[in-house]
This record gives C-alpha cells, sequence and structure tokens, in this order.
C-alpha cells in the first residue's frame, strides 16, 4: 500500500480520492512530491475543480505511463523537475524578450535531439506532464477518446514525432489502427518510442524510422488514414510546408491530429505562433479541412487569461484531407 506523503483535503480533488478513481496517477503524483517536494503548490492548482469523471478519462493514459515507468518511476520524476527547470528558463527568456531563444532546427538538433543525455530526461519529463499538466492531460484524453476513438478500421496510421511514445503505444494498442509508423528525427525518441512499445507489451508490428519531417523529400511511406503530430510543429522553422507535406501523406479522406502550443517557451521550441488562430489559419493554407478546434489553456487560467497575458495555450486541430 502506496503510503502518500500529502494530504490534500483543502481541494475538491485530493490525493486520496485520485487513489480511488485512478491508483496509477495517484502513484505518478506521489513520486513526483518524493522528487520535488516545492512543486506541490502547482499540482494543487492542477487537480482544483478536477471531477471523478475527467480523471477516470485519463486513468488508461496514466496507467500506461505507470507502466512505462516500470522500476524506473524516481528517475522519470526526477527528469520531469530536470524539465520544468529547462521550461522555465526558456519562460524568463520569454518574458524578457517576447520571443524564443533558438530559431534554428540545427541548432537544436545538435543541442538537444543529438544528446542522449539532454534529450532522455527531457522526454521523461514530457511524458509525465502529460497527465501532471492540465493542458497536456485535456490534449491527451481528446487524442484517445475522439481521434483514435474515430479511426476507421485496419487504417494506416502514422505519428511524426513520437518521442516518449505514448501517444503511438496508445495507437498501437487500439484495434482499429492496422499499420503504424512513428517517424522522428532523434535516435533517442525512436529508442524510447521502442522502449515504450515494449514496456507495455505491444507485439504488433510498428515501423520506427529517422525522419527529418523538415526535408520535403524525407517521404518513406505515404496513403495514411492517420496522422498525429503532437507538440512537433512549433519544432520547425517552417511549419507552414510541413502541413503541405501532411497534406500529401494523406490518404483522401485521412484525418490528422495536431497539437500545437501556442505562447509556449521551450529549449526545442523555435517557431513562435502567438494565437490559435494562426495555427488554424496556417492550417486551413496548406488544403486540409478544418473539422475541430479546441483550446486548452495552461494548468491555473483561464482561456481568456490565458490570451491576454500570453501564457501557453494548446491548440488542439483535428483535419482532414479532401476526398
Ligand atoms: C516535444 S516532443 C513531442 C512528443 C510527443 N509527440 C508529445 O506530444 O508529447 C517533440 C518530438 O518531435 C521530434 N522532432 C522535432 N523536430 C522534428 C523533425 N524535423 N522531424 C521529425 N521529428 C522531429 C523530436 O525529436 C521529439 O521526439
Amino acid at each position: 500500500m502506496t503510503q502518500h506523503r500529502t494530504d490534500w483535503t483543502l481541494i475538491a480533488m485530493n490525493l486520496a480520492q485520485l487513489a480511488t478513481i485512478s491508483p496509477a496517477l495517484a502513484e505518478l503524483v506521489d513520486a513526483v512530491l518524493v522528487a520535488w517536494p516545492g512543486h506541490e503548490g502547482f499540482l494543487h492548482r492542477r487537480f482544483r475543480g478536477e471531477t471523478p469523471e475527467r480523471i477516470v478519462a485519463l486513468d488508461p493514459v496514466a496507467v500506461a505511463i505507470r507502466a512505462m515507468c516500470g522500476a524506473s518511476l524516481a528517475s522519470f520524476a526526477d527528469g520531469y523537475r530536470r524539465m520544468c527547470g529547462m521550461i522555465n528558463d526558456e519562460e524568463l527568456h520569454f518574458r524578457r524578450t517576447g520571443g524564443y531563444r533558438l530559431r534554428r532546427f540545427a541548432e537544436v538538433e545538435a543541442l538537444i535531439y543529438a544528446d542522449p543525455e539532454e534529450m532522455r530526461p527531457y522526454l521523461d519529463g514530457i511524458l509525465l506532464s502529460q497527465v501532471l499538466w492540465r493542458n497536456h492531460a485535456d490534449a491527451i484524453v481528446l487524442y484517445h477518446t475522439v481521434f483514435l476513438a474515430g479511426s476507421r478500421p485496419g487504417c494506416r496510421h502514422l505519428e511524426i514525432g513520437p518521442g516518449h511514445g505514448l501517444l503511438l503505444a496508445l495507437a498501437a494498442a487500439d484495434p482499429a489502427c492496422g499499420v503504424i509508423s512513428g517517424w522522428d528525427v532523434s535516435p533517442t525518441s525512436l529508442a524510447r518510442s521502442a522502449q515504450a512499445l515494449d514496456c507495455l507489451g505491444l507485439t504488433k508490428p510498428v515501423a520506427l524510422v529517422a525522419v527529418d519531417i523538415g526535408n520535403p523529400d524525407a517521404r518513406p511511406d505515404a496513403g495514411f488514414d492517420n496522422i498525429v503530430l503532437s507538440e512537433v510543429l512549433e519544432h520547425l522553422e517552417r511549419p507552414d510546408l510541413a502541413l503541405e507535406t501532411i497534406h500529401d501523406l494523406l490518404a483522401p479522406g485521412g484525418r490528422v491530429f495536431l497539437n500545437v502550443p501556442v505562447n509556449s517557451p521551450a529549449p526545442d521550441h523555435i517557431y513562435l505562433f502567438e494565437t490559435p488562430e494562426a495555427v488554424v489559419e496556417m492550417t486551413a493554407a496548406s488544403g486540409l479541412d478544418v473539422t475541430r478546434v479546441d483550446l486548452l489553456p495552461a494548468t491555473g487560467v483561464t482561456l481568456d487569461r490565458a490570451r491576454r497575458i500570453k501564457a501557453t495555450i494548446s491548440t488542439v486541430i483535428i483535419a482532414t484531407r479532401p476526398g
């Protein structure tokens, strides 16, 4: 029986309640509080106002993450703390200058994607943020319950930039996804994605290929029914060209799931989208039909306030290639 370190009785969703609805989520929260007791205030804000229904929807994601962490949960929690520190440094730069620190893909590739010592803890941290940050949790529930759930049986599914591999693993666990591919520019991400599939005991073959989606000639395959691009467009110098590539990689009638954070400083974010509307317009300009848009503000802020203070808004778009 896990001994919880904190008594969250003052908030709507306390840790004891969380543990009854999602033991996996409570374990992840606990591990982070052990690694980083000073994060408790943030986690209070994160879970304030949560409802049992929303935690039930998040539970399969938490269960998958808990399995991916395995015996190394403490080290993943440490990666989360480190990743939040990296983001905080970039946030200070953003508030001072109004822009992102790095602008060139080649710089980020050399400093982060190609360096396992940087990339591993960063990916571990992003993995835990999928349930610990409100906007990330809302986005992954949409991915799981709306986008994946709407897959046609036997569909050809591609994720570009799977990173930690969680979204790819959820696709591999979905009986509707027949043929699955993951393309990423980082060898560490490809290895982490393979590990994710392995930890979850998913034996369906998944083609993991080194691809830079910023290179218009890099198209190992095409004709996909589903394409997922979650937290990747802002990593590119020319997201407009990548969206045109996505359009061409989709089969007619195929769908894309885009998750693009605006005003979201991070060490590897180089393209600044300042409004959700800018992302929607760029998507429509690539020839895709935008069928659904969800705007998900960062933990602890309303959408109005996020717009006013330029806080992060995850812009989740589902779009279709016209048939
Ligand atoms: C922030 S992680 C996103 C992980 C996951 N999709 C998610 O939503 O949490 C970004 C991923 O995109 C990959 N990436 C960045 N630029 C890329 C490019 N030009 N081509 C392919 N993958 C890229 C990175 O290596 C990393 O694995």
